[in-house]
């Protein structure tokens, strides 16, 4: 039965804080919780969730992962704990991992996330900051390996904002090999120390595009990915960005620039007709679902290789 292997970085806050094999072993241990092939106990640990933005999938997959682990999970609502008085993240951070195991933590500043890393004594893990969503890259990259069955030389066509998911997506491809091509608008491209790191790491002349042309970007893709135009926390920009992406959704038209067969995927919630029209997401080309099933498994896998004693 294959056995999880602890990872070489305590806490999981980027997508850069596994190296391909880890990311690998990630897939492996996710495909065999997935069959069934797999049973893992981990009896009494206990998982904290600190969420300081809406979630349903994220929360829920993190949730049943953790009792199908046999462990516990405590949802920490900053409205009914004291985080939503303000008190400090490392004062938080410190009574917490006293007495949970592990924490996933969504919140707006990545700088937050990293302090209560700074003061946790137990892994932390990155359940979404405006800066990355690497647990939701990993799950859209094993439906790619699935779907495809294999990953080096994909053209990945993210369609929309380059913030936190994009960001993901762009690191976890040059470290797995899949070649990454952005379309935003003017001035939404994905953060400049994501780009820079991502060449550092995948080299090849080929690996990272980044246009204002949709339709450049999706000619001969195998894989179409949208997000939302307006994240959580930027309600108030929502009209002028629905205004700045106005030529960014993806619609059939679009779709039928990639291969044949293109897959389409969205890390949920979605708009309908703004950044992806109704058909596309029903679309036979959708995997949209089995991607978010997919959340499940790879958290399975991540916090089994998180609880792992020393
Ligand atoms: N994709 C994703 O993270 O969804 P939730 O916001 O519902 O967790
Ligand atoms: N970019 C989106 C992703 C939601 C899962 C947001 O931050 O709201």
């Amino acid at each position: 039965m294959l056995k999880p292997n602890k990872l070489a970085s305590t806490n999981f806050l980027s997508s850069l804080d596994m190296r391909a094999e880890e990311i690998n072993h990630i897939f492996e241990l996710a495909n065999n919780f997935k069959n069934k092939e797999l049973e893992l106990n981990f009896r009494n640990k206990v998982l904290g969730l600190i969420f300081d933005k809406s979630s349903t999938r994220t929360r829920v997959s993190f949730e049943v992962a953790m009792s199908r682990l046999g462990g516990h999970t405590i949802d920490l609502n900053p409205n009914t704990s004291q985080i939503g008085r303000g008190e400090l993240i490392k004062d938080t951070a410190r009574v917490l991992s006293r007495y949970c195991d592990v924490l996933a933590i969504r919140t707006f500043k990545h700088t937050d996330l990293e302090e209560y890393a700074k003061w946790s004594t137990k892994p932390v893990i990155n359940a979404l900051t405006d800066l990355e969503h690497p647990c939701q890259a990993l799950a859209d990259f094993l439906t790619i390996l699935e779907e495809f069955g294999k990953l080096e030389n994909l053209i990945l066509t993210y369609i929309g904002d380059g913030n936190n998911v994009a960001n993901s997506l762009i690191l976890c491809g040059a470290l797995l090999g899949v070649k990454i091509r952005i379309a935003c608008p003017k001035g939404y491209e994905p953060h400049p120390n994501v780009i820079k790191k991502a060449n550092e790491i995948n080299n090849n002349d080929n690996f990272l595009l980044i246009t204002n042309d949709p339709h450049e970007a999706a000619s001969g893709a195998n894989i179409i990915y949208t997000d939302v135009w307006s994240s959580m926390g930027q309600e108030k920009q929502k009209e002028e960005k629905d205004k700045d992406f106005k030529n960014f959704t993806v619609d059939s038209n679009l779709v039928s620039k990639a291969k044949a067969n293109v897959i389409v995927l969205h890390c949920l919630p979605a708009y309908r007709s703004k950044e992806i029209t109704n058909d596309v997401i029903e679309s036979d080309k959708s995997r949209i679902f089995k991607q978010a099933e997919n959340r499940l498994h790879v958290q399975q896998a991540l916090l089994a290789t998180m609880l792992l004693e020393k």
